[in-house]
């Protein structure tokens, strides 16, 4: 079946698919400035248009989305970063920005984009893990700098035992519940691993295991900053209910962030 995209969305597209393809910006764009294609570029053109009508999203057409300033790489195995997890970004540097040095953990890390991030604009030391070793690879291909240097490792939360404790915890766990299979879009669905999207039958299963986690491995003041399904807030809040804990709403107005500080 063939997707068809039209208005605002196609508009979005075209601008996101030649910067991220072409690196030619919506400004160049919208001053109808003229670019000069190869004839290699425009058979690459061809074949993008291709995919893009066979529902593939274009960050996996580009390999590639940004998120903070900066492009990452992406491939199959790992969830295109999403505008809230930016939202999520921005809160924590908001927060956190000063002097001392602190120890974050990104759990479930995917591309990398939380902790590269968080590296690149707070004064820290960050450790990414991921069950998914497809998604270690990619996320250690996005270090380009030395100030983007976080220390990956293909491991799950289940059995993660740290010799140390963090200041921060951070987590954008797979949050669709099972039974909300059918509100997630087809092109979500066919190209963004089930891995990454699903909780595992349990909404709250993550978050009981980032629960446990952090009585462990949490200094006392640090912070847990949560994406959470907006679904499932006031369990979030019951499993850090010896935690003061605030929910956040994002640029759609869904209680999107839980941000809980350990007494
Ligand atoms: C929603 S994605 C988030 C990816 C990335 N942090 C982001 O915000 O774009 C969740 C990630 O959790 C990983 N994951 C799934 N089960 C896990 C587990 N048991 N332990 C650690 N990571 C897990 C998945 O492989 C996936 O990369």
């Amino acid at each position: 079946m063939i997707t068809t995209y039209s208005g605002r969305d196609l508009d979005n597209l075209i601008i996101k698919y030649f910067f991220l393809r072409f690196n030619v910006s919506s400004t160049e764009i919208a001053l109808d400035k003229e670019i000069t294609f190869t004839r290699n570029n425009e058979i690459l053109l061809i074949e993008d248009i291709k995919k893009i009508n066979n529902n593939v999203p274009v960050q996996h057409v580009t390999y590639s989305e940004f998120f903070y300033y900066k492009k990452f790489n992406l491939n199959e195995h790992v969830l295109i970063p999403r505008p809230e997890t930016e939202e999520l970004v921005s809160i924590i540097i908001k927060k956190e920005k000063n002097n001392s040095l602190k120890k974050i953990i990104d759990i479930g890390t995917g591309s990398g984009c939380i902790a590269i991030s968080l590296k690149k604009h707070l004064k820290s030391e960050v450790i990414g893990i991921d069950v998914s070793n497809e998604a270690v690879l990619i996320a250690k291909k996005n270090i380009s700098e030395k100030d983007e240097n976080v220390n990956f490792m293909n491991i799950g939360i289940e059995n993660y035992n740290p010799n140390t404790q963090f200041d921060i915890i951070v987590s954008n766990p797979p949050y669709v519940a099972d039974n909300e299979i059918d509100s997630v879009d087809k092109i979500v669905l066919d190209n963004e691993p089930a891995l990454a999207l699903f909780s595992k039958g349990d909404p709250l299963y993550f978050y009981k295991k980032i629960a446990s986690f952090s009585d462990k491995y949490l200094k006392n003041k640090g912070r847990i900053y949560l994406e959470i399904n907006d679904n499932y807030l006031s369990g979030v809040f019951d499993l850090f209910k010896n935690y003061s804990s605030e929910a956040i709403k994002d640029i759609y107005g869904k209680d999107r962030f839980v941000v809980c500080e350990k007494p």
